[in-house]
This record gives C-alpha cells, sequence and structure tokens, in this order.
C-alpha cells in the first residue's frame, strides 16, 4: 500500500504562532507549516516586533505579553490568508494598538464586514473598507459580554475569543453550527479559562502561557489523496494526519457514500492526530444537511467531484458560504466538472450532482487562482491522466511541493 504524509496543518500552524506571539514566555511551534500563508504569518508577527526564530522542523516565539506590541501604528499584510487577516483582526482588537490589515490577490474580494461586525459588538473598533480589506483597527478595549451573535465561521469564532482575552468582561457567544475548535483547544491548553456549554462559548479574559504546540498532518491537504485513491481505485495510508472532530465531515460523508475508511487516533492532546486508510470502494450519492458544511467547508469540491461518479444524485445543502473563499467555489467548481465533461446544477445554497458521470476532460481547467481547486483538478488526474491545470502554482499556499508528492504517491 502506497503512503503518504501530509503537510502540517496550516489552520493550526496560524493559530499556534499568533497565540504564542501575545502569550507570556516562549512558545514552540513543532512541525510547523512552511507555505504561503505561514510565511505571511511569521512576517506580521516580525512587523509587530514579535522576536521568531525559524529552525528546520520548529519555530520558536517569543510572547510579546498582553498588550505588548506597543502602540503601533503597524501596517500588516496578510498576503492572501483570510485566516491569518481574520484572526490578526481579533488579536489586535484588544491589544490597544492602532493597525491597518491589508492583504492581496484573492483575499482582496473576500468579506470583511461580517468580522468587523462582530469584533464591533464585543466593544472593539474595527472598520473594514467598503466591507473589504484593509481593516482598521483602533485601541478600544472590548467590553465582552454576552453577545447577540451565532456564527458558523470558524475564523469569526477565533476573533471573537482572541479579542475577548484582552476584554473587560467575559465573552460569550453561540455556534450556529459546529466549526473546527483549534482555536479553543489551543486556548486552553495554553491556559485560558474557556468553557463550552452546548453551542455556547465563554471565555473570561486573561493572559495566556507559552507551550510546545506539535502541529499534526493537515487533513485538507490529505483529502485530496483520499479523493484520488477512491477515484482511481488504489489503496492508500495517510500517516499523522488531525483528526479534529470539526475537520472530518468530508470523511464521514465519504462513509455514508460507502467508502471504506478507517480512521486511527493515536494521540489526542491537544489535537486528534492518527492515520487513515482508504480502500478501493464503489459510492452512492448522499445529503449533505446545511450543518455539516462547516466541517467540511474546504472539502466540498473535492465531494463534488467524487458524487459525480458516484452511484444516484447528491444533493449538498448550505453551499452558499464557498462563494466567499479564495474563488467563488460554486463557479470554480461547476467549472472545474465542465472541464472534465460533467454536469452539476446550483440553486440558492444547494448543489445538485447527478451521479455515474464519465470524467471526459474537454478543455484545461481553470482554477481561478484556488489552490483547493487546483489540488481537486489534480486529484481527479488519477482518473484521467494528461489533465491540463491553469496556474498551478497556487497550490502553494498550502501545500508547496504538492504536485511532487501527487506523482511519487498516485
Ligand atoms: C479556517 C476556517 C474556514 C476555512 C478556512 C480556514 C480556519 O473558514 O474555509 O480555509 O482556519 O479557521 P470559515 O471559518 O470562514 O468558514
Amino acid at each position: 500500500m502506497r503512503i503518504y504524509t501530509p503537510p502540517p496543518d496550516k489552520s493550526i500552524t496560524i493559530r499556534a504562532l499568533l497565540l504564542g506571539a501575545i502569550a507570556a514566555g516562549r512558545t514552540v511551534v513543532k512541525n510547523p507549516l512552511r507555505s504561503r500563508d505561514t510565511e505571511a504569518a511569521l512576517a506580521c508577527l516580525k512587523e509587530l516586533g514579535v522576536r521568531t526564530k525559524t529552525f528546520k522542523d520548529r519555530v520558536k516565539v517569543t510572547g510579546a505579553g498582553p498588550g505588548g506590541f506597543g502602540p503601533g501604528p503597524f501596517r500588516l499584510d496578510a498576503g492572501e490568508s483570510g485566516t491569518l487577516a481574520r484572526l490578526l483582526a481579533g488579536l489586535l482588537a484588544g491589544a490597544g494598538t492602532t493597525a491597518l490589515i491589508a492583504g492581496r490577490g484573492t483575499l482582496l474580494h473576500r468579506p470583511m464586514e461580517p468580522l468587523a461586525a462582530a469584533l464591533r459588538l464585543a466593544g472593539a473598533d474595527v472598520r473594514a473598507a467598503r466591507g473589504r480589506l484593509p481593516l482598521k483597527i483602533s485601541p478600544a478595549r472590548p467590553r465582552g459580554g454576552t453577545l447577540k451573535l451565532s456564527t458558523a465561521s470558524a475564523q469569526i469564532k477565533s476573533a471573537l475569543l482572541l479579542a475577548g482575552l484582552a476584554a473587560r468582561r467575559p465573552v460569550s457567544f453561540r455556534e450556529s453550527a459546529p466549526s473546527r475548535d483549534h482555536t479553543e483547544r489551543l486556548l486552553k491548553f495554553m491556559g485560558a479559562r474557556l468553557n463550552k456549554s452546548g453551542s455556547r462559548l465563554t471565555l473570561r479574559p486573561g493572559p495566556l502561557k507559552g507551550r510546545t504546540i506539535k502541529v499534526p498532518g493537515d487533513i485538507s491537504s490529505a483529502a485530496f489523496f483520499i479523493a484520488a485513491a477512491l477515484l482511481s481505485g488504489r489503496p492508500l495510508k495517510i500517516k499523522s494526519a488531525g483528526l479534529n472532530p470539526g475537520r472530518l465531515g468530508f470523511v464521514k460523508a465519504l462513509k455514508r457514500m460507502g467508502a471504506r475508511i478507517e480512521l486511527k487516533t493515536r494521540t489526542s492532546f491537544p489535537e486528534p492526530a492518527g492515520d487513515i486508510v482508504v480502500r478501493p470502494s464503489l459510492l452512492r450519492a448522499v445529503k449533505i444537511p446545511a450543518r455539516d458544511i462547516p466541517s467540511m467547508i474546504d472539502e466540498v469540491p473535492l465531494l463534488a467531484l467524487l458524487a459525480a461518479r458516484a452511484r444516484g444524485t447528491t444533493v449538498i445543502n448550505g453551499a452558499e458560504e464557498l462563494r466567499k473563499k479564495e474563488s467563488d467555489r460554486i463557479k470554480s467548481t461547476l467549472a472545474l466538472l465542465s472541464s472534465l465533461g460533467a454536469r452539476a446544477s446550483y440553486r440558492r445554497g444547494t448543489l445538485t450532482v447527478p451521479g455515474g458521470q464519465e470524467f471526459a476532460p474537454l478543455r484545461p481547467v481553470e482554477t481561478f487562482g484556488d489552490h483547493r481547486i487546483a489540488m481537486a483538478a489534480a486529484a481527479a488526474s488519477a482518473l484521467r491522466p494528461g489533465l491540463k491545470i491553469k496556474n498551478p502554482g497556487c497550490v502553494d499556499k498550502s501545500h508547496p511541493g504538492f504536485f511532487r508528492d501527487f506523482r511519487r504517491v498516485l
């Protein structure tokens, strides 16, 4: 059986670096991802005056402590990373600084107003220029309190929690659907007083302590290899992948479709991680409720791809959020299927994919600069080699070396 070890997790690497920056003492991020998004995170920390030292397999961060960045003004470049821009906004909202968070490329088109509005509700002063970047942050200590807000976005949730660390009172809000809880796990690991009761999160303000954080493999990068293994009918073992329940929606959906996938959790603190074994399987259609979308948000294009080959018609509800990613992933997923000679349709948040379709590539795949569309196209090429992909270099956002790994493993 072929073996694949995914690159370290992007979401967790960015969180570990940012939390390390405001903790007291030293944080060691072991096995960090080195990609365009995480390089942007390191550059932002440097700009904020946070000392970081990079080694081959770890990054040491000397925390500035709460309010330790100084008054600014800072001008930060989040590159193309939505996670970085939004989490930084939360971090700086409580830091007593003046800062401008700018970005580039695809990030300039992504909505920032829902984030800014959520942070303002907590008493921070964060403004988005015409709803987009740059974000302007002015000193204002967040009040905290019980917020009349519920969010299904892990990024907005995380930003609120980061701002809440420096608030006057505990901050409390609800999650409208469960999403990845990496921030919550790391906050607790670093000494924060955070409670979860049902869908309600309550954080009491307080300092963090630097810790050593080991980053597991990125399940979202592994997902392309799972899809390619299923499409090509070749068994595959994936080693040391993160198995956070908030990231497993894709795997759970595939299991409901009849995929023979086994998960073996090996470690669980602060993040569950382990191995995944994928065996050749015949897939049938599935119906995805909107509530499941946050746990598979970055894997929906892949699910659509596999659904086109399954038996029966797959219906994916609550897919509207996909329009706000690195590309409009409804448009780019439909375009990907269409370049493969396959059909799907989208209406009012619901993506419908008829199954039993052949892939007969008609033209090169347009990636729209979106790393996940480029990698989904590569997964399709496991079934139809020779598929051409435009602007494949966009994979460097999350997985430099993706095509080399892909050729070696599949
Ligand atoms: C992420 C959360 C998701 C996801 C993104 C990474 C995170 O975004 O699409 O790739 O690290 O928290 P939303 O929380 O906006 O859905």
